[in-house]
């Protein structure tokens, strides 16, 4: 069974080019996992479809309710499903925990907008809050999108080579090396000699040496 995952959001939209489009795309196609993204106008009542409503205690803005939301999540979730809230308060998103969700049988995903979204929600229907960044977005669309497009690299056919998963950035705490393509020179620029050589090895070297000093350079926290 391909992971199933339902992405409850006020903007379904949104995502109409995102979910049809390259490596992803390809994989829904395949059915190597499947994307339902839904409306939660759809579970408001009234007759204004109301999704959101002025914060208890004052403040700037609106928060989202929690009657749509609980209906909504109670009607698409399923036994031993995870439900996940994307927040900027929440775990930040890692390969590690793409990883373990790309081997869950179903998700569902919640985005947010305005100020967030009623307390109770989190305490009562989900399981998980994920961030993908030390940023405000102004909904949680994009960022379901980020959490999709992470974890779907780890279910095996989406990925034409699933080698290309051993050299990636944050692989063995290191970011990637630098690639090129033709021609070997552009522009009076040329690509490094060795890659040129069809020596594996003094390749291989060169590629951890570059690595090394990009990860010192950039992102010196992943060598602590
Ligand atoms: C304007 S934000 C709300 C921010 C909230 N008041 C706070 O300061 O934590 C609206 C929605 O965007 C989404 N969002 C914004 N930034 C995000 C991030 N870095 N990671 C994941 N979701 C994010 C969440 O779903 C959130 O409910």
């Amino acid at each position: 069974m391909p992971l199933q995952i339902d992405l409850l959001t006020l903007f379904p939209r949104m995502l109409d080019g995102f979910l049809a489009e390259s490596i992803l795309g390809k994989g829904i196609a395949a059915g190597h996992l499947a994307v339902k993204v839904h409306d939660l106008r759809a579970w408001a009542t009234d007759k204004h479809r109301t999704a959101d409503d002025r914060p208890f205690g004052g403040g700037a803005g609106m928060v989202m309710k929690a009657e749509p939301v609980f209906a909504a999540i109670e009607q698409v979730q399923t036994p031993g499903c995870r439900r996940i809230y994307l927040t900027p308060d929440g775990a930040p998103l890692s390969p590690t925990i793409a990883h373990r969700l790309s081997q869950e049988r179903h998700l569902v995903l919640l985005s947010g907008h305005y100020e967030g979204i009623d307390q109770r929600i989190r305490d009562g229907v989900i399981d998980e809050e994920i961030s993908i960044g030390d940023y405000v977005l102004t909904n949680g669309t994009l960022a379901a999108a980020v959490l999709i497009d992470a974890l779907a690299r780890f279910i095996p056919g989406v990925l034409g080579e699933e080698k290309s998963l051993t050299h990636e950035s944050f692989t063995n705490k290191l970011l990637d090396f630098p690639q090129y393509t033709r021609p070997a020179e552009f522009r009076g620029m040329s690509v490094p000699e060795v890659l040129l050589s069809g020596n594996h090895a003094e390749i291989e070297k060169w590629r951890s040496a570059r690595q090394l000093e990009k990860t010192r350079q950039v992102r010196p926290d992943l060598l602590k």
